[in-house]
């Protein structure tokens, strides 16, 4: 098959980087998405990072053997980890979501200081504090993990009051801190961003990289020529190590995905 043709690979540690599906069907509506999640597994957060690496590892192999033009590392805590050696790894382009959402958070802040929150691994890693360095070296960051929030979104608890207190207790030291951007630097944190939004305040811009993502995608892939340009209807193929069932019914619930016409597939893990 023509290169071109090929789906867009997408891999998360479970849900979270359907957000990131999501932009990227909304950006490319012509491009067909090829979806894992490692739900058997998840959460990535708070492994060993050498354990991200090795499902990371696998992960990529499998949709590379099924045939992707293109992968989506849609997991912050992979991206921080693994992507550099991914993108050593495999003949394709390999793209991960933490220097788009940097290069965003750069683009909204203006008083100079933005706050990041995503897992244990992502934060120790210090992958966004490099990223925003990097292009920005006087903007302060402010790092902070949140380990309780991919446990909530696996379970589909996204509003109500315990959800609004752990969003509240897990902020807290972000009070004070000035800051202006909040970088939600884990791709399950969107899903709680109405919480989010209401326990920072309206002066805090909050910056998911989905879009930022999806927008490097396409230019990626307009660059190197691999845009799909036929109208024709795109596929879109969800796998996962975990039940189908209750990732169909995320897809249900949070995107509308009529529950009859999706098909999820369950692949063992390890893979
Ligand atoms: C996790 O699996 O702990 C979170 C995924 C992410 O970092 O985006």
């Amino acid at each position: 098959m023509e290169t071109s043709r090929l789906p867009i690979g997408v891999f998360d540690s479970g849900i979270g980087g359907l957000t990131v599906m999501r932009a990227i069907q909304q950006r490319l509506p012509h491009e067909s998405v090829i979806y894992f999640g490692d739900r058997a597994r998840c959460p990535y957060g708070d492994r060993p990072p050498k354990e991200v690496v090795r499902f990371s590892e696998e992960i990529a192999d499998y949709l590379f053997a099924i045939g992707v033009k293109l992968l989506v590392v849609a997991c912050n805590t992979a991206t921080a980890v693994a992507l550099r050696h991914l993108q050593e790894r495999l003949p394709i382009p390999v793209v991960g979501v933490i220097a788009p959402g940097a290069a965003a958070a750069v683009e909204t802040t203006r008083n100079r200081r933005i706050g990041v929150i995503g897992t244990s691994v992502t934060v120790a890693s210090h992958a966004y504090q490099e990223a925003i360095c990097a292009i920005a070296p006087d903007i302060a960051v402010h790092e902070l993990a949140c380990p309780l929030f991919v446990p909530l979104v696996e379970r589909g608890q996204l509003e109500g009051d315990h959800v609004e207190a752990v969003v509240k207790q897990s902020l807290k030291p972000l009070a004070g801190s000035g800051i202006d951007s909040l970088v939600l630097g884990c791709t399950h944190y969107p899903l709680l961003a109405p919480a989010i939004r209401r326990v920072m305040g309206a002066a805090v811009q909050v910056i998911s990289s989905a879009d930022a993502t999806a927008d490097h995608v396409a230019r990626l892939l307009a660059q190197l020529h691999l845009l799909h340009v036929d109208a024709g209807r795109p596929e879109y193929r969800y796998l996962t190590s975990g039940d189908p069932a209750s990732l169909k019914l995320a897809l249900a619930n949070w995107f509308a995905e009529p529950v009859a016409a999706t098909v999820v597939e369950h692949v063992d893990a390890p893979i």
